[in-house]
């Protein structure tokens, strides 16, 4: 009995973070937020979900330098389209369409790819 209640905890918990893996202003899962999809904020919101790029993208791999430093908000928004996400090649490519080089980032389902194209939608704004 207590090993059943154990296991469907368990499986609550897993379901939980399924749905809502990513708090927001955290990328690593952590956190009990949501990530929202209105008045999204560079900073809070998208940054720390950028963090993952600079592995390869500090290096400037294929020519998009990323490193996550003062200029982050300029270095992200030179592959962005304000207001149209299906032009963005920063959302194209975190899909892992256009034959991204670091494959698929977040899916096209996940909460922080949504935020990203919210994010876009609302004009990819530095705040
Ligand atoms: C494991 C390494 C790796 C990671 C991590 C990675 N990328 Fe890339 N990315 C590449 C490589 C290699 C290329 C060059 C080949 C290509 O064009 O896909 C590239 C290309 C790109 C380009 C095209 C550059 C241009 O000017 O056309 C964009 C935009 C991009 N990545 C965005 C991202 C974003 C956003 C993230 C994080 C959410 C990310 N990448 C994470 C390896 C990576």
């Amino acid at each position: 009995m207590i090993r059943l209640i154990l296991i469907s905890s368990i499986l609550l918990t897993a379901g939980c973070f399924s749905e809502h893996p990513f708090g927001r202003g955290q990328s690593d899962g952590s956190a009990t937020g949501e990530l929202p999809l209105t008045n999204l904020s560079f900073n809070s919101d998208i940054k720390p979900l950028l963090s993952t790029c600079t592995a390869c993208h500090a290096a400037g791999a294929g020519g998009w330098v990323y490193d996550g430093g003062v200029n982050a908000y300029a270095q992200a928004v030179s592959v962005v389209s304000p207001g149209l996400p299906g032009q963005s090649d920063l959302l194209i490519n975190t899909r892992g369409a256009a034959n991204h080089g670091g494959g698929t980032i977040y899916n096209a389902s996940s909460d922080a790819y949504n935020a990203i194209e919210a994010w876009i939608v609302e004009g990819a704004l530095d705040n």
